[in-house]
C-alpha cells in the first residue's frame, strides 16, 4: 500500500486556520502538490482531499455506496431531510420520486420563465446603468435566478428585495454552520450562546420563508404543475408511496436553496470574464447572431450555440460553484494503491481536479474553445458533481443558464468589470461586487 502525504499543520489545531481561510484554496493546492491525494488533520478529525481524477471516480462512481455524507452535510437542520444531505436507502427513495419532477416537461417551461425574468432585469439593469453606468452583476444575478426558481418551483414571483435579504439569510447561517465546523468545539445548539441564537433565529426565519411562499400559492397548488406539484403528486412506481408533507416541505426548501445560488454564481462569472475577454465576447455574439438574431432562444435552439455552452463551462471549469464534495468512509476502503481507514473525511476538490495537470499548460487561462475539440478530459471535469448523486438540476441550469448568457449578450455590449478575487462561501463567489459596465447594442 503506498502512503499518502500528510500535511502536519499545527500540532494542536491541525490545518483548521488554513482551511477556515480559504478552503477552496487551501484543499486545491494541498491536493495538486501531491499529485491529486493528500492527508490532514482539522483538530481530532482526519480527512484526505482528492483531486486525482480516477480516485475521485472510485470515491464518487464506483464505491459510492462506501462513501457516505457524513453530519456536516446534515448543516443543522438547514436542510436535514433534503436530497442534498441525505444517503443510504432514504435517500435512494426520494431521490426516485424527485426525478419524476425534473422530465423534459419541466424543462420545456425554463427557458420561457427564464426569458421572462431577463426580460424583468432588462428594465432594472437599464434604469441602474443611466445613472451609473455600469451594474452590481452579483445582485442581478441573484433576482434572476431566484425569479426562475421561484417561478418553476411554486409558481409564484419573489420581490427583488426579498430575494437579495433571503439570499444573505442563507450565507449568514451557512457561514455559522461553517464556522462550527471547523472548530474544535462548538456548544451544542439548543444552548443559548450568541452564535446559536443567531443561527436558530437565521433557520426559523428561512423556514418561515419557505413555509409561506408554499401557502402563498395561487390557489393553493391546485391545477398547477410546477416542481412542486409535480413532486406531491409522485408515486413510487415499486412501493406505491409518495413524500410526506415533511420530506416535500424539506425537498421544497432544497431545491429553492440548491437552485438559485449556484446558477447566479455561474452566470456571475461567466459575465464577469467576458466583460474582461472582449474578443471572446465578440465571437459569443457573433454566433448568437447566425443562429437567433434578435429572436429569445428556445429549447431546441440550444445546441446550435456550442460556443455559449463553452463558455459556460470553461467558467464553471475555472469557478466551480460547488468546490469540494464531502464524504465519510463507513468502513476501512482502499482508494487506488491506498489505504483509507474507517471514519476517514473524503474531500472531493472540484476545483484540484478542474486544474489537474491533465487539462494542459493553459490551465489556468479562460479559453472556452477547449470545450469544443473532441477529447477535453471528461473525468477531470465535474461542477455538477458525479455517479449517483449527480446533480438533480443539471439540464434544468444548463438550460437557464445558456438561455440568460444568450439573451444579456443579445441586448448588450459588456464593459471591463472591475478585478476581484475568490471567496469561498456556499459556493464559489467573488469577494466583492462586481460592476459591470453596459450598454445597449
Ligand atoms: C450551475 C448550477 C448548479 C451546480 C454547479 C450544481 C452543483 C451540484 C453538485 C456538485 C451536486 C452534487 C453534490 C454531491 O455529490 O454531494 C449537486 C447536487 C444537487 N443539486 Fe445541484 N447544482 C446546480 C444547480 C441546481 C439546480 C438548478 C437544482 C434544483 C432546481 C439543484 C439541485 C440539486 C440537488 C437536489 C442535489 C442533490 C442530488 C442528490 O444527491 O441526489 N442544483 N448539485
Amino acid at each position: 500500500m503506498d502512503e499518502i502525504h500528510f500535511e502536519r499543520g499545527n500540532p494542536l489545531f491541525g490545518v483548521a486556520q488554513d482551511l477556515a481561510r480559504s478552503p477552496d484554496r487551501f484543499l486545491c493546492d494541498l491536493a495538486l502538490r501531491h499529485d491529486g491525494l493528500a492527508r490532514f488533520r482539522v483538530f481530532h478529525r482526519h480527512m484526505l482531499v482528492i483531486a486525482e481524477p480516477d480516485i475521485a471516480h472510485e470515491v464518487l462512481v464506483s464505491k459510492w455506496q462506501h462513501f457516505v455524507r457524513g453530519r456536516q452535510s446534515l448543516n443543522l437542520g438547514l436542510f436535514a431531510k433534503g436530497l442534498l444531505s441525505m444517503s443510504g436507502p432514504e435517500w435512494l427513495e426520494q431521490r426516485r420520486l424527485a426525478q419524476t419532477a425534473f422530465n423534459r416537461d419541466i424543462l420545456k417551461s425554463v427557458d420561457g420563465v427564464t426569458a421572462q425574468a431577463v426580460e424583468a432585469l432588462a428594465a432594472q439593469w437599464d434604469a441602474e446603468r443611466q445613472s451609473n453606468g455600469s451594474v452590481a452583476l452579483g445582485n442581478g444575478m441573484l433576482q434572476l435566478s431566484m425569479a426562475v426558481i421561484a417561478r418553476m418551483l411554486l409558481s409564484t414571483t419573489i420581490a427583488p428585495d426579498t430575494a437579495l435579504h433571503v439570499g444573505q439569510m442563507l450565507q449568514r447561517a451557512l457561514q455559522l454552520v461553517m464556522r462550527r465546523n471547523t472548530a474544535i468545539w462548538a456548544p451544542p445548539i439548543w444552548l443559548p450562546t450568541p452564535d446559536n441564537l443567531k443561527f436558530r433565529s437565521l433557520r426559523k426565519a428561512l423556514n418561515h420563508f419557505i413555509a409561506s411562499t408554499i401557502n402563498d400559492r395561487p390557489e393553493r397548488g391546485e391545477g398547477l404543475t410546477d416542481l412542486h406539484a409535480t413532486l406531491s403528486s409522485a408515486r413510487d412506481p415499486r412501493t406505491g408511496r409518495g413524500l410526506s408533507a415533511d420530506a416535500l416541505a424539506e425537498e421544497t426548501k432544497t431545491l429553492f436553496f440548491a437552485g438559485y445560488e449556484t446558477v447566479a454564481t455561474s452566470l456571475t462569472w461567466t459575465l464577469y470574464l467576458l466583460g474582461q475577454n472582449p474578443a471572446v465576447a465578440h465571437s459569443v455574439q457573433q454566433e448568437i447572431a447566425s443562429v437567433l438574431g434578435d429572436r429569445a432562444p428556445r429549447l431546441d435552439d440550444l445546441p446550435r450555440l456550442p460556443y455559449v455552452r463553452a463558455c459556460l463551462m470553461e467558467t464553471m471549469r475555472l469557478y466551480p460553484p460547488v468546490y469540494a464534495l464531502p464524504r465519510l468512509t463507513a468502513e476501512d476502503e482502499t482508494l487506488g494503491s491506498h489505504r483509507i481507514p474507517r471514519g476517514t473525511g473524503v474531500l472531493v476538490s472540484i476545483s484540484g481536479l478542474h486544474r489537474a495537470p491533465v487539462w494542459g499548460e493553459d490551465r489556468d487561462a479562460f479559453r472556452p474553445e477547449r470545450f469544443l475539440k473532441p477529447d477535453w478530459p471528461r473525468r477531470a471535469y465535474m461542477p455538477f458533481g458525479a455517479g449517483r448523486h449527480l446533480c438533480i438540476g443539471n439540464d434544468f441550469a444548463n438550460v437557464e443558464a445558456m438561455v440568460a448568457l444568450t439573451m444579456i449578450m443579445q441586448r448588450y455590449h459588456l464593459g471591463t468589470p472591475n478585478t476581484v478575487g475568490v471567496r469561498a462561501r456556499i459556493t464559489l463567489s467573488p469577494d466583492s461586487e462586481i460592476r459591470l459596465p453596459l450598454s445597449r447594442r
